[in-house]
């Protein structure tokens, strides 16, 4: 039995295998208590703190702003922002808190049903009574769970994409929200609602310390999917691969581009594209590119590998850095360890190993090829020790 089928408060007592055959991607979810006794894993001000960082991905939302409705601004913000906005309706939404907060990251062991490389990041909002970012929808899977206070959540059911939005301001807000029946519930501290993309939803705080912790989790369009593997593919195609028309009949009409020609550029293009080994090599970069690429900073000074097992053999544990991301995967060809964007040939225990969310330890060296792509991935800044980290980063 795998420790996916048992039942998880989480989920409402539903087996990570019953969530996604029946809601994941399908329907929403309410749980009452998915975390009892749910403390918030951070503070409004340590979130406003976070939102007046440079670097940190922050905005705020004011239903009435003083240049209009539903102003949107975008950090960094300072105090005096802060100390003029009204007591009532409007919020404050900043992303990737995981990237900052190390346990607002460890509420993501709690999801491990899920591939981590589906995560997009957890956004954190705070809101005084009123602050709502309007009914929109989305196009991402997420969990939301009320970290403190009171949020009302009202659904509005699955809608078309292009549903008509309310123009001229900086809201994707829908013209038209209909609350289906049922759907209309007021989340406490450790209720969660599941919602899948594409569903109409609309939550309005009614607290004077509403916290919602919106775990999201992406899927490619296969628009960026298709650009991005053409891409890929494109840098590794020799310029000899080309159309060809050998053996071909003579043009009936010389201006007709004709079935022939159609099906001959099909062929060339379905062929090429078609190809397992390529797929899941792109696939495994494009889905671990960092969402923030200048969160990833190679050491100005490179380690050696002598420089790294001693380090390691001090007693420092290496660390993931918090906005790298990391996946493996095993075929025919090998196993690939996908870091950041790039993958890297090695033993499956080793990238397991590695894509694993612990800290690394000195006997994870012993594992084949460990001591070189470790001291690769701590000079691409994959990986990191705590101790080299800036003061700037452990005020967080
Ligand atoms: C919020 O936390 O205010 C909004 C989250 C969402 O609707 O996606
Ligand atoms: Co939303």
């Amino acid at each position: 039995m795998s420790h996916h089928d048992k039942p998880l408060t989480l989920l409402g007592d539903l087996t990570a295998a019953d969530f996604l055959a029946n809601y994941w991607q399908q329907k929403p979810l309410l749980i009452r208590g998915a975390i009892p006794d749910f403390i918030s894993p951070i503070e409004a001000d340590e979130l406003a703190g976070l939102a007046c960082e440079p670097g940190v991905e922050a905005r705020l939302v004011e239903e009435a702003g003083p240049d209009g409705p539903w102003q949107v601004s975008h950090g960094p913000f300072d105090e005096a922002t802060f100390k003029r906005l009204p007591e009532e309706n409007w919020s404050l939404l900043v992303q990737a808190v995981d990237h900052y907060v190390p346990s607002v990251a460890a509420l993501l062991d709690e999801f491990d049903f899920l591939p981590r490389w589906r995560l997009d990041d957890v956004m954190i909002s705070y809101a005084p009574p009123g602050g709502n970012v309007g009914a929109h929808i989305d196009q991402y899977d997420v969990f939301l769970l009320q970290a403190s206070g009171l949020r009302r959540w009202q659904l509005g059911g699955k809608l078309a994409e292009d549903a008509p939005i309310i123009q001229g301001i900086d809201l994707r807000i829908l013209q038209e929200f209909t609350v289906e029946p049922d759907s209309d519930w007021v989340l406490e501290p450790g209720d969660m609602l599941y919602l899948p993309p594409g569903w109409a939803h609309h939550g309005v705080s009614q607290s004077d310390d509403c916290m919602t912790i919106s775990v999201g989790f992406r899927a490619p369009s296969a628009d960026e999917a298709i650009t991005s593997y053409a891409d890929y593919l494109g840098e590794q195609l020799p310029a000899s691969q080309r159309y060809s028309d050998a053996g071909m009949a003579p043009a009936q009409q010389v201006g007709e581009l004709d079935d022939a020609a159609v099906e001959r550029m099909r062929q060339l293009i379905v062929s090429t594209l078609d190809n397992p080994a390529q797929v899941a090599q792109w696939f495994g970069r494009v889905m671990t590119q960092p969402k923030y690429v200048d969160q990833v900073v190679p050491l100005e000074t490179p380690l050696n590998e002598a420089a790294l097992v001693a380090q390691l053999q001090d007693g420092e544990p290496l660390y993931h850095m918090p906005g790298s991301r990391f996946a493996w995967r095993s075929d025919a060809s090998g196993t690939t360890l996908f870091v950041d964007g790039d993958g890297h040939a090695c033993s499956p225990e080793l990238a397991k190993r590695l894509a694993d969310t612990t800290p690394l330890y000195p006997e994870d060296l012993e594992l084949e090829g460990a001591a070189a792509l470790l001291t690769q991935l701590v000079n691409t800044g994959s990986l990191g020790f705590m101790s080299d980290e800036g003061d700037d980063d452990e005020e967080y």
